[in-house]
């Protein structure tokens, strides 16, 4: 069921703006002083503090890199740039859509507006690659129409959301969880043989520009991976019913297919001709962020030994720490002023 805008219904306490995370009463008013969940609070203004603009990084390099790139490495590049183009296009209307409406905590609300406009942020980020590079621009765009595997992964993640999407809508709580978890797999599996695809071609000096515009993107990501950890964890406290063992196995079993969609897609953009990045490293890669993403909302990871990121420069180069970040020689800005850290949330 849709919430409502605003509710007499439910009086404003002193406990905070809402009964519950799902199926709550609320009075639906944004009060930042009576909160019933302080780290969504904590995230918005680390959402704030990570602000960037993607017209402010600096592509004229990497226009220039870009003609003289081998063709294993511009065949990768196109297919990362329209993988993620299709994934943030729909992941602006998902969260809002599909989400949004079923949350009942003003202040979560908040966040998943906010998350939206960054996956916004993001699209015109991939416009901005594309435009620079301004070869194959059309075919960048176009390619979720015509390749097929890529269609094949593109399809099978929006089918999820679709399946579950309205279900959720319609007050099925088991389906809210699976759009959490469809989530989780999206921003937390799905973008990542992409990320470190572009990390790749930074690693051999090459399109630094569009390295750096994804470890904005990737910087946000995780604070989206970290509000939908807590949703999932607040539903959990609040309702420990719904959380079957039934439900625990189709979780697992949807991080499995999401595993398997992810390294398949890695191979397939790699095709072994990409230096540093070769099948077995990214089957160890997508395992261990599965078993990551696993352990954030409190279930056990589903593969033995698995729990080092075998990619061992990919937190350098995703990482905003000046002395880790010294070989992006471009506009390297961090925009964030805050000192928030995950351990406030
Ligand atoms: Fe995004
Ligand atoms: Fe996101």
């Amino acid at each position: 069921m849709k919430k409502k805008l605003y509710s007499y219904d439910c009086p404003s306490t002193k406990r905070g703006s809402t009964s519950g995370i799902i199926n709550g009463c609320s009075d639906g008013i944004i009060n930042l002083n009576n909160l019933s969940y302080k780290w969504a609070y904590n995230l918005w203004e680390m959402m704030l503090a990570n602000t960037w603009f993607p017209k402010e990084v600096d592509l004229t390099e990497d226009a220039r890199q870009y003609r003289k790139l081998l063709p294993a490495e511009k065949r990768l590049y196109d297919k990362v740039l329209s993988q993620l183009i299709f994934m943030d296009s729909i992941q602006t209307n998902n969260s809002v859509d599909n989400v949004n409406p079923w949350i009942t905590a003003p202040e979560v609300n908040m966040c998943i507006v906010r998350q939206s406009f960054e996956e916004a942020l993001h699209s015109q980020s991939y416009a901005v690659m594309v435009d620079s590079i301004s070869m194959n621009t059309d075919e960048i765009y176009e390619m979720w129409r015509r390749d097929e595997k890529l269609k094949s992964k593109n399809e099978f993640i929006g089918n999820v959301y679709e399946k579950y999407g309205q279900r959720a809508i319609d007050g099925d709580d088991e389906a809210k969880i699976y759009m959490i978890i469809a989530n989780q797999c999206l921003e937390g599996i799905y973008f990542y043989s992409g990320f470190a695809g572009i990390y790749v071609l930074a690693r051999a000096g090459k399109m630094l520009g569009s390295a750096q515009m994804i470890r904005f993107i990737q910087r946000d990501e995780v604070t989206h991976l970290q509000l939908f950890a807590n949703i999932y964890k607040e539903i959990k406290k609040e309702n420990p019913s719904l959380f079957t063992n039934t439900v625990i196995q189709n979780i697992k079993d949807m991080f499995y297919q999401a595993y398997e969609l992810e390294r398949d897609w890695g191979y397939y953009i790699t095709q072994e001709q990409i230096l540093g990045f070769s099948n077995p490293l990214i089957d160890k890669f997508i395992k261990y962020l599965t078993n990551q993403r696993l352990k954030a909302i409190g279930i056990e990871g589903i593969f033995d030994d698995e729990d080092k990121n075998p990619l061992t420069w990919f937190e350098s180069f995703s990482s905003f720490n000046e002395h880790k970040t010294n070989f992006f020689e471009g506009n390297v800005t961090n925009y964030s002023k805050g000192g928030i850290s995950f351990d406030d949330l």
